[in-house]
């Protein structure tokens, strides 16, 4: 059984990856790959239950350290419940969200250490890592008003509020978007950069032409 292949889309807030994410999973299915779709925090039961505690409620509700851990842990429970054993049955996995946001929000945003961020990758996940990583990149202003924009949306919905990284600063946006930049400049092979500021049928276009060059797909399968 060939493993499956599994792509992390990143970037900050408001760049349109689950979009994107949806449309890619869709063009692979109409070429008979069987692909599931995942998110971080989250993907799991588990992980699933430590996102609430991640993402609701104010700013300061977890210091950096303990923030990290927790999505670290939901980390592994979604590795290890559902990445791994999809790949293992040869199922492609799609991912909204992997380490690379925590190296971006955790290292980058909030100024935890680098190196210690990378050795606790390696104990959650070993040498594991996406075998393409899409970023979509946006100007801090415009994505955090096109954030603002679904949060108020979201509680016109009653659908629970999960804006508490939305409401951490624009200066810590701007770092993050620096930070998910020089991941893609120290990881050339592995990421590709999308400006998201061109129209979304543009954007998916790129994506799928690149998705198919790197894994040799055509549009029959
Ligand atoms: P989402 O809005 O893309 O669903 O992600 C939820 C929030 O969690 C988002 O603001 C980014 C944040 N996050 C981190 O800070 N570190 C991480 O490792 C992950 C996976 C997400």
């Amino acid at each position: 059984m060939t493993r499956g292949k599994f792509i992390s889309f990143e970037g900050g807030e408001g760049g349109g990856k689950t979009t994107q994410l949806n449309f890619l999973c869709d063009t692979l299915k109409s070429i008979d790959i069987d692909v599931i779709q995942t998110r971080e925090p989250g993907g799991s039961k588990g992980a699933e239950e430590i996102r609430n505690l991640l993402v609701e409620g104010p700013p300061e509700r977890w210091d950096a350290v303990t923030e990290t851990l927790l999505h670290c842990a939901a980390r592994r429970d979604h590795i290890k419940t559902t990445i791994l054993p999809a790949l293992e049955k040869g199922l492609w996995v799609l991912t909204d969200r992997f380490s690379d946001s925590t190296m971006a929000y955790q290292g980058y945003g909030h100024g935890v250490n680098k190196k210690a961020l990378q050795n606790l990758q390696q104990f959650v996940a070993g040498t594991m890592q996406p075998d393409m990583t899409i970023i979509l990149d946006l100007p801090v202003k415009i994505g955090l008003a096109r954030a603002e924009k679904r949060a108020t949306q979201q509680i016109k919905n009653n659908n629970g509020q999960e804006d508490r990284y939305e409401r951490m600063g624009a200066d810590f946006h701007e770092r993050l978007r620096k930070g998910f930049l020089n991941i893609a400049k120290n990881n050339r092979k592995r990421c590709i950069i999308i400006d998201t500021t061109r129209s979304v049928e543009e954007i998916q276009s790129t994506i799928q032409r690149l998705v198919f060059k790197k894994f040799g797909l055509s549009e029959d399968g």
